[in-house]
This record gives structure tokens, C-alpha cells and sequence, in this order.
């Protein structure tokens, strides 16, 4: 089983990205199941509905979300449906959607969890002990589980890692959108990586103009933070090899931009 996980896609050009690389990533790297995090997928905040169905039209198998999950209003009207898309599991039971999916790729069950950090983060129920409760249920059934950790702070993320190492697949964190390339399989065949990165604007602040960012770092004042329509662009993924027992066998990272054609 190789599973191809794609970035946080912020807005258009990350969706661009997306759709000028998946056709020839899928070509190259043949996974078996792809996933992307969506969260900013409409203009750096949430996602609609029309942008998660041509998404999966691009190529993805699945998405995941984060803490913009809820960005667009239009998410509470469709994600009841989304049958392809998880929410942070942690959230509290009034937020629709839901936190765990098991899937079927070829002949095998898949478990995709979502799970969203709290420090540096909006306070939520515990993920540690949310992911605890899922990975019962989800073992039951499939040895293939596939953890999205979105959460700000490295140790947070690390220790995530280390506290699902032998009991879940793989842990990609996701959120602050650069690439850290600590990707490994610990010690009990876990892939672990820190975070996979952002697939959108290049030459911006976590994918947002620089401008206002920059200005609001100076300035402490609230600045309206936008996503570009054009400009150079970045994809970032990691690709992950598993055993048949649900262990990892590999972890590689793909970041793709003018610095690292991709091949
Ligand atoms: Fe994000
Ligand atoms: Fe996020």
C-alpha cells in the first residue's frame, strides 16, 4: 500500500498546483491512495462544495481538514454528504462532520483520522485521548490507519508520533504550511513527519501575500490577509510505503517548486 498525502491547497493557485502535478505524481509515484488537507482550499479559508468535488475530480481518493474547517458557510449544508472528507475528530460532537473514515482502497480497509492540536490552538477536547478511542474502534477492523495531525507547535507533533508509534500507520502533521524534514519511520513502524508542508503560493508568507503579513507583524494592527491569483507555486507532500501488517515501510518527501523541478 503506498499513500501519496498531499499539503494544506491554499486557494487558487494551490488548487492549480494540484491539478498540473497529481496526473504526473500518480503516473511516477503509482500510490494507491492519495489524500490532500483542504482547509484552505477556498481562498486560504475552508473549503466549498464545489471546490472539494473538483478536487477529487484532480485525482484525490480523500481529504482532510483543520482549524478552517468551518470557513465557508456553505461547509454546514454539504459536509453532512462529504463522504471523502474528515474533520478534526477532536472537535466537540455539535460540529458537524465527522473525525474518522474507513475507506476501501482496492480490497483493503483504510482509516483516515483527523485530528487538530491544542497548543497555540483553539482549546478543544483532547487528541491524545480522542485518537486513543478511534484507533480502538478503527483496529477492529483494518491494521491501515492514516493519522493527519493538524497542530502549530513541533512538540505537540512529536510527541503525537511517539505516543501512536506501533499503533497507527503513518502521522503527518499539517498546519504551518513549511515543510520540516524530519521524516522517519520510528522505532515501531510509524512514519512520522513533523509537518508535510503547503501546495500554493510560493513566494508568500505560509501561502498569503507578504505585504499585510509583514505589515501586521510591524504594525500589531488586524491586517485582511489574501491569497494570490498568479505568481510562482509549491506543492508539498510525502509519499508513504506500508506492509502488509500496516507498518511503514518508508517515508519520502516531494516538494515541488522552481528550486525542486520535479523530475
Ligand atoms: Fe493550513
Ligand atoms: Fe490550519
Amino acid at each position: 500500500m503506498r499513500i501519496l498525502f498531499i499539503g494544506d491547497i491554499v486557494g487558487k493557485l494551490g488548487r492549480e498546483q494540484l491539478e498540473n502535478y497529481l496526473p504526473k505524481m500518480k503516473a511516477t509515484y503509482k500510490p494507491t491512495l492519495t489524500i490532500v488537507n483542504g482547509e484552505n482550499a477556498a481562498h486560504g479559508k475552508g473549503i466549498t462544495e464545489k471546490i472539494y468535488k473538483d478536487i477529487l475530480r484532480m485525482g484525490a481518493d480523500f481529504m482532510t481538514m483543520g482549524n478552517h474547517t468551518y470557513g465557508q458557510r456553505e461547509i454546514y449544508d454539504f459536509i453532512g454528504q462529504a463522504n471523502r472528507m474528515v474533520r478534526p475528530a477532536n472537535f466537540p460532537d455539535e460540529a458537524p462532520g465527522i473525525g474518522m473514515r474507513i475507506i476501501k482502497v482496492n480490497d483493503k480497509d483504510v482509516a483516515i483520522i483527523n485530528l487538530q492540536g491544542r497548543s497555540f490552538m483553539t482549546a478543544i477536547d483532547c487528541p491524545f485521548k480522542k485518537v486513543d478511542e478511534l484507533i480502538e474502534e478503527a483496529s477492529k477492523i483494518t491494521p491501515y490507519i492514516f493519522v493527519d495531525f493538524h497542530a502549530e507547535t513541533t512538540s505537540e507533533k512529536n510527541a503525537m508520533g511517539w505516543y501512536l508509534n506501533g499503533r497507527v500507520s503513518a502521522v503527518v502533521g499539517t498546519h504551518t504550511h513549511i515543510q520540516t524534514s524530519d521524516e522517519r519511520v520510528l522505532s515501531h513502524g510509524t512514519a512520522y513527519i513533523t509537518d508535510v508542508g503547503m501546495t500554493g503560493y510560493y513566494d508568500g508568507i505560509l501561502g498569503i501575500k507578504k505585504d499585510e503579513v509583514i505589515e501586521r507583524f510591524i504594525t500589531s494592527l488586524p491586517q485582511r490577509h489574501n491569497v494570490p491569483d498568479e505568481g510562482r507555486k509549491v506543492l508539498s507532500g510525502v509519499i508513504i510505503d506500508l506492509k502488509q501488517d500496516g507498518t511503514a515501510k518508508k517515508i519520502q518527501r516531494v516538494l515541488i517548486n522552481d528550486d525542486h523541478p520535479f523530475e
